[in-house]
């Protein structure tokens, strides 16, 4: 039997649901019950029937789903998988901000520890961001960690809004010098980018949208050729899904090296073990699922 078979035959033996991130290589989204954005897999791990998840992301987004599913069994296939974004702000950072500017409501985007959503009011993703602060009952925000996300929010929202100094390394690297040549070579294609891209970036583009939403767009267009400004595992979905149509990577450099350390063989291997396993301590499941909860509510 193939490795493929083997990992689905085990899956379905174990009762476990594999889920994958829109970065993930192309073979492990292929195998997957599930694909989708940040939000999508939250909702999904949270809503899912089976009591096991093999999740095929970065830590966080394994975190996530152990904290809104604690009685689930999260597994992440690579445990080394992180988020040098959520790494850049900690538990203790997060205190001493919040000390600094009393008075203000912190907003977390997923991308973060555990520990920092446990001391944060509302959790966001980037496909719910705007609303998320838009809606939260205060005029003055602290947005972390991502930089670039909170500045795009700032564009909606007219609230006094402090960001964290957080950017993510992958979508730092693509410049308006990179947009600009794409789009000499590609004059009708349209620009869709990640909220985490520089603002001269955004500014350039048709659109700033979460992954999921970059696929989605992409579907329901009647354009035939679209550049991306996001990470390039995206494409294969978007090839996949619309055989027709280009999809041109704004840039080599769009790639999460974390992204992509998850191999079928890794997969193999923890729907064998059912390990590692995510575990996070009761005070911290509790604090960060009150933020998860808070964002759900803010969304409806
Ligand atoms: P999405 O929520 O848009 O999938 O983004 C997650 C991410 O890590 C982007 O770099
Ligand atoms: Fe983190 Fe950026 Fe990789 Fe997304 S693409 S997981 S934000 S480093």
């Amino acid at each position: 039997m193939d490795l493929k078979e083997d990992i689905r035959r085990l899956a379905e033996e174990k009762r476990a649901i594999i889920m994958a991130h829109n970065y993930q290589r192309p073979e492990v989204q292929d195998i997957a019950d599930f694909v989708g954005d940040s939000l999508e897999l939250s909702t999904k791990a949270r809503d899912c029937k089976e009591d096991i998840i093999i999740f095929c992301g970065v830590h966080f987004m394994a975190e996530t789903a152990k904290i809104l599913s604690p009685h689930k069994k999260v597994v992440i296939p690579r445990v080394d998988a992180g988020c040098p974004m959520a790494d850049m702000i900690t538990y203790d950072e997060l205190l001493n901000w919040k000390i600094q500017f009393e008075g203000y409501k912190v907003v977390t985007y997923v991308n973060s520890s555990a520990a920092v959503k446990s001391i944060s009011d509302s959790c966001c993703t980037s496909s719910n961001a705007v609303r998320v602060v838009e809606r939260i009952d205060s005029n003055k925000i602290l947005f972390v960690p991502d930089r670039n996300l909170g500045h795009y929010v700032s564009r909606f929202v007219k609230k006094d809004i402090i960001c964290w100094d957080g950017f993510c390394p992958t979508h730092e690297r693509l410049t308006s010098e990179d947009i600009l040549t794409a789009k000499r070579l590609y004059p009708h294609a349209k620009v869709l980018v990640h909220p985490e891209c520089r603002p001269e970036v955004i500014d350039l583009a048709d659109k700033a949208l979460s992954t999921s939403g970059i696929i989605k767009y992409c579907k329901e267009s009647d354009d035939k050729i679209f550049i991306i400004g996001t990470e390039e595992g995206i494409i294969h979905r978007l090839q996949k899904e619309n055989p027709t149509k280009t999809f041109i990577l704004a840039s080599k450099k769009l790639v999460c090296p974390n992204m992509k350390l998850t191999s079928l063989q890794d997969i193999h291997e923890s729907l064998i073990t059912l390990e590692p396993e995510i575990t996070l301590s009761d005070d911290v499941v509790n604090g960060a699922r009150k933020a998860l909860k808070t964002m759900y509510e803010l969304t409806l």
